[in-house]
């Protein structure tokens, strides 16, 4: 029998990791098998890179749209067509938090408990769908509906508090809302999200993330990918700006070129007035109005250091070399006189 997560055993380790597994027989029973057409899905998969090895990330996703999760059977079958160790494997697939380790749920639901969405009632929604569910963080459902999770800031701030199902992001929630979000994915339904492509289930999106396309023909690929994407809270500050007839300076693209770490400078600097001021100069002459000025100032290469930061002395920036030769080493003077 195996003796990997996801067994029936329970408790094994993939690579690195040695947390015990939850068996859930239930679950397992209907695993699909990997077959000749998910080899050749990974061979496609691989022939999009210079290395092979580099289709891992992408052919993890493919075994999560088959099976749900990062099981056993795939972890053999990534590093069998790819000439990598299981142990390697599994290192990588128990690094990031969207490789599962466990069976999923039909769905998986993740609520941002980061600080924004939190203070917000991120914190109450995960709670009251915890209470409702009947489960905690990566557990799921009993019905195998939902599985569900507590996410670190899922960069949609803006839109806080964020609830994403298979991270398609339902903005704003408030715990009447998010309870019916998921009471209507237990009766089977997909609600459209808020912005992005419409509603999946974990496998499918999972697929996608493989790079292939779960939609019927192109043009309903396309509408899906085109979804709305920004909404008002994202273009606020532009609205504010068009009202009240603010634009961002333009940009002097020669005196942008001269600032550019590396980019030779087309004449000799005069004295005082290094290529880098002289793009400061243009940027603060560019403002056209108060606050712009003010900001352009402010990272002018003339601009005094803010308070309690020193400006490095000369042949002080970065870190030094270490010494070579008689007494290199050592880690200070003091053990050196040790
Ligand atoms: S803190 Fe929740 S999306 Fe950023």
């Amino acid at each position: 029998m195996s003796a990997l997560p996801g067994s029936y055993e329970g408790a094994a380790t993939t690579g690195l990791d040695d947390s015990p597994v939850e068996a859930r027989p239930q679950v397992l029973a209907d695993l699909p098998p990997l077959t000749a057409q998910h080899e050749a899905e990974a061979a496609e998969i691989m022939a999009r890179y210079p290395q092979a090895r580099s289709a891992l990330l992408p052919m993890l996703h493919l075994v999560q749209s088959v099976q749900g999760y990062v099981s056993p059977e795939g972890v053999g079958f990534c590093a069998r067509l790819l000439g990598l160790t299981k142990a390697e494997v599994g290192a990588v697939a128990t690094f990031y938090t969207m490789y599962k380790r466990h069976p999923t749920g039909r769905h998986l639901v993740s609520v941002c408990t980061n600080t924004l969405c939190a203070v917000l009632g991120g914190q109450r929604i995960y709670d009251a769908v915890s209470a409702d569910l009947g489960v905690g963080h990566d557990q799921t459902a009993a019905d195998g509906s939902i599985t569900l999770e507590h996410a670190e800031c899922l960069a949609a701030c803006d839109y806080a508090p964020v609830v994403t199902v298979d991270y398609e992001f339902y903005d704003q929630q408030d715990v009447d809302s998010a309870m019916a979000l998921v009471a209507a994915l237990r009766r089977g339904e997909k609600p459209l999200p808020t912005r992005g492509a419409p509603l999946t289930d974990f496998r499918g999106i999972s697929r996608q993330l493989a790079g292939f396309s779960q939609h019927r023909d192109a043009a309903e690929h396309r509408a899906a990918v085109d979804g709305p994407s920004a909404g008002i809270p994202t273009l606020i500050g532009v609205r504010l700006a068009a009202e009240r007839g603010e634009q961002a300076p333009p940009i002097d693209e020669a005196a942008a070129a001269e600032a550019e770490v590396g980019t030779p400078a087309p004449e000799a600097p005069t004295p005082g007035s290094t290529g880098t001021q002289r793009a400061g100069d243009a940027t603060v002459a560019a403002a056209t109005n108060p606050a712009e000025e003010s900001g352009a100032r402010q990272v002018h290469t003339d601009a005094p250091e803010p308070a309690g930061r020193q400006p490095a002395e000369r042949g002080a920036e970065g870190t030094d070399t270490p010494p070579t030769g008689p007494g290199a080493g050592t880690n200070s003077s003091v053990e050196r006189e040790v």
